[in-house]
C-alpha cells in the first residue's frame, strides 16, 4: 500500500488537505494524525471493518480496547449511554486536553472498538489538526497510538513513518507532540473515579475537581519493584526498544555514581544514558531529559527510538526528580525497562 504523507501546519491548517484526510476516514481508510499527547492511528469509529484494520496495521491484540476521539462535549453523547456528572466536570476543566474518560457505551459503538466491554473510552484532543480531522470525518475517530504494537508511542511524524509507512493510507505530519506521553485514562463508572493510566493531567489536577479520585492499584504496582537487580550482566527478556533499559532511581548524586560504575563494568557494550539536569557520562550516547518530568515525558519516547537508531545495547535512565508528573513518566519508563529498576 502506498502511504500518502501530508504535511499540515497546526496554526495554519490547509483546509483542502485536511478535508482529503477526512474523506479517507469517511471511506473506511486509516489516517495517522498528531495529537497533543502522541500520534494516533485513526479510523471511523462506527465502521467495524476499518477499526479491525487498525489492529492489523499495528499488530495489536484484539482484547485491548481503543480510545474514541470526539470534537466536543456534545459529540460525547453520540457514543456514551450515560454521561455522569463526574465526566462532565472532567470535560469542563480538562478538555480539550490530555484526558480520556471511561463511560458506559451506547449500543451503536461496535464491539471491536471496546473489545467487547460495555464501556467506552472518550477523549477530546487539544490539537487543532486532530480536532479538524474529526470534524471533517463527520464521525468520532477510534484511534490508538500510531506505533507498531510493543514499540514506544510516536511523538514525531518520523516515528510514525518508521512504523507505519506502507501499512496505512495516510500520515499527517503536524510536527512534534507537546505532552509526549499518552492521555490520563480515568474511569467514572464505579463508586469512585479511578485513574487507570497516569498521563498529562495529574492526580493533583483532578483532585481539585473530583476530591475522591484514586489511582488504580495496577498503576501503582507497575511503579513498584520488589527486587532491585544490581548491575546488568544477566540477560533479561525485553520488549519496547531493542536496547535493554535499566532505570536507576534515587538521590541524584548516588544515581550518577551508580551509572558511572555500571558503565565501567560494561566495557564491551554500546551504552546510552538518559540523564537529567544535563549531567554528562562517558557513554556512546547521552540524551538529556531536562529539569522536570514535564520535559522528561516530552522526550522519553523519542529518546528510546534514538538509542535504537544508534544500535545502543544498554540504556541507563536516570530518575531522580519527584514531582506531580513523576508517576506518568515512571509508568512508561518501568514498562520500557520491563521493571529492571536499580534503586540507590
Ligand atoms: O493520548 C492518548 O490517549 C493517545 C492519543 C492517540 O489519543 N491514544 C492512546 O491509545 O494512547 P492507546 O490505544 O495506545 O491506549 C488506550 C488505553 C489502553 O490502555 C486501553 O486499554 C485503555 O486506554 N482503554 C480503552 N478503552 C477502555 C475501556 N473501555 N476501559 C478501560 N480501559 C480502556
Ligand atoms: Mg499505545
Amino acid at each position: 500500500m502506498k502511504t500518502r504523507i501530508e504535511k499540515i501546519i497546526p496554526d495554519n491548517i490547509d483546509m483542502e488537505a485536511i478535508e482529503k484526510m477526512g474523506d479517507i476516514i469517511k471511506n473506511g481508510g486509516l489516517v495517522a494524525f498528531p495529537t497533543e499527547t502522541v500520534y494516533g492511528l485513526g479510523a471511523d469509529c462506527m465502521n467495524e471493518e476499518a477499526v479491525l484494520s487498525i489492529f492489523k496495521a499495528k499488530g495489536r491484540p484484539s482484547d485491548n480496547p481503543l480510545i474514541v476521539h470526539v470534537a466536543d462535549v456534545e459529540q460525547v453523547y453520540e457514543i456514551a449511554r450515560e454521561v455522569p456528572d463526574d465526566a462532565l466536570e472532567l470535560f469542563k476543566h480538562f478538555s480539550p486536553g490530555p484526558i480520556t474518560v471511561i463511560m458506559k457505551k451506547k449500543e451503536c459503538v461496535p464491539e471491536v472498538v471496546t473489545a467487547g466491554l460495555d464501556t467506552v473510552a472518550v477523549r477530546i484532543p487539544e490539537h487543532p489538526v486532530a480536532l479538524e480531522l474529526i470534524k471533517k470525518s463527520k464521525a468520532p475517530i477510534a484511534a490508538p497510538s500510531s506505533n507498531r504494537s510493543g514499540k514506544p508511542s510516536p511523538t514525531k511524524a518520523e516515528h510514525v513513518i518508521a512504523d507505519m509507512e506502507g501499512r496505512i493510507d495516510a500520515i499527517i505530519d503536524g510536527g512534534e507532540c507537546r505532552v509526549g506521553v499518552e492521555s490520563t485514562v480515568i474511569d467514572v463508572t464505579g463508586s469512585v473515579p479511578t485513574i487507570l493510566r497516569p498521563g498529562g493531567i495529574t492526580k493533583e489536577d483532578i483532585k481539585k475537581v473530583l476530591p475522591d479520585v484514586v489511582i488504580d492499584k495496577h498503576v501503582l504496582k507497575s511503579v513498584e519493584v520488589d527486587e532491585s537487580p544490581k548491575c546488568p550482566g544477566m540477560k533479561y527478556k525485553h520488549y519496547a526498544p531493542d536496547a535493554e533499559v535499566f532505570v536507576v532511581e534515587g538521590n541524584e548524586g548516588r544515581v550518577y555514581e551508580k551509572i558511572t560504575e555500571c558503565i565501567t563494568n560494561e566495557k564491551n557494550k554500546r551504552i546510552g544514558v538518559i540523564s537529567q539536569n544535563g549531567r554528562e557520562y562517558n557513554a556512546e550516547l547521552v540524551l538529556d531529559a531536562g529539569r522536570d518530568n514535564v520535559e522528561y515525558a516530552n522526550k522519553l519516547f523519542d529518546y528510546l527510538r534514538e538509542f535504537d537508531k544508534h544500535d545502543i545495547d544498554i540504556v541507563f535512565a536516570e530518575f531522580s526528580i519527584e514531582d506531580e508528573h513523576a508517576l506518568a513518566v515512571k509508568n512508561r519508563l518501568y514498562k520500557s525497562a520491563a521493571n529492571r529498576v536499580i534503586r540507590v
